[in-house]
């Protein structure tokens, strides 16, 4: 179910309800009983753990952010030019930091643009959405306020031109691959043929650098991660004590992912009250918190191909570090394209 509210011309809102989502906490419990603990990522993104996820984008050792940023200043019109003129949907679109470049190239090209950024978070959706508008005399825009499945079952039709669907970050690489499969799946049917998906990836690497992006000097990503059990203390009347956790991060080579866990420091018993659940922890055990997966582009492009989501062009920094790809939605059958 959706509501509709509009308050200006130039401004819409699509809130999704949040009754049909799965009941919040089932995936914690679930994860904390399996026999290599684990907990969903997205309990990392309480406000705090937004907040630290936005000092970790401008830590010195978090390359992703940056050069990604680098990659869509210097091709922004290129891509622009390459789509021609489109709407811009963004999925995971917080606070829109490196999308104002799309923005304006597709503005200074085509005068006029829809933005649609989706969102989780309608707070900071707001908030970006009211802050564009008023940098942006010419943008149109409609917020969506939902989780990537709910946006991606209802997108909005296209107001100018085709739609260009935009997933930047590497949050792809939080995914695994059954997750991305599905992901992709959602992502084509949600698309028309000749319609174009951006998607920014962090490639793989040295290991030193990529381990160094998650073990940072000043602690932050230790204390991001640490957070998500403060999370679950507050939502779900827990007693972890943040003092008897470490933060663990290293690559895993045989499945190119950067693997986070939070290390028990003792043989320790919590309970969260709000889930009726208690766990045991022994010295050394681990609870995995994240994947972060780094890619090799033929790999990523064939599965891709795979999903109907054909790369058309890819982009990369000078070190090979991040890669931004333009894939375009191609038609499945003769039925679909006559
Ligand atoms: C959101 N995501 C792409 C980040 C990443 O690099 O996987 C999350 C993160 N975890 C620790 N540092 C950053």
């Amino acid at each position: 179910m959706q509501i509709e509210q509009s308050s200006s011309s130039r401004l819409r809102w699509v809130t999704f309800s949040t009754e049909d989502l799965p009941s919040e906490g089932a995936d914690v419990v679930t994860g904390l009983k399996q026999t290599q603990k684990q907990l969903p990522a997205r309990y990392f993104y309480d406000d705090r753990g937004s907040a630290l996820f936005e000092q970790i984008c401008d830590l010195p050792e978090y390359y992703p952010t940056r050069t990604e940023a680098a990659i869509l200043e210097e091709r922004a019109l290129e891509i622009a030019q390459l789509t021609g003129m489109s709407d811009l949907i963004e999925l995971g679109s917080g606070s829109s930091r490196k999308t104002r470049l799309l923005l304006e190239a597709y503005n200074r090209l085509y005068k006029t643009l829809q933005y649609c950024p989706i969102d989780v978070s309608a707070g900071l959706l707001r908030t970006t959405a009211l802050n564009l508008l008023q940098q942006y005399p010419w943008l149109h825009l409609c917020g969506l306020a939902g989780t990537y499945e709910q946006a991606l079952a209802e997108l909005p039709p296209a107001k100018f031109g085709r739609r260009l669907l935009i997933f930047l970050g590497s949050t792809f690489g939080n995914f695994n691959e059954i997750e991305a499969d599905r992901f992709l799946l959602q992502i084509r049917q949600a698309l028309k043929p000749g319609e174009f998906f951006l998607l920014g990836v962090d490639l793989v690497k040295e290991i030193s650098v990529l381990e160094a992006a998650y073990n940072d000097a000043q602690g932050i990503t230790a204390e991001f991660n640490l957070n998500i059990l403060q999370h679950l203390n507050h939502q779900f009347s827990g007693n972890f004590d943040l003092a008897q956790f470490e933060h663990f991060a290293f690559f895993n080579r045989a499945e190119s992912q950067i693997e986070m866990h939070l290390r028990s420091l003792k043989n320790q018993t919590v309970r969260l009250d709000g889930l009726n659940l208690t766990i045991s922890l022994n010295a050394g055990e681990t609870i995995h918190t994240e994947i972060s997966r780094k890619f090799h582009l033929p790999t990523l492009t064939e599965q891709l191909e795979r999903c109907f989501l054909a790369p058309i062009k890819v982009w990369m920094d000078p070190n090979k570090w991040f890669g931004v790809l333009l894939c375009q939605r191609q038609c499945i059958n003769a039925q679909e394209c006559p």
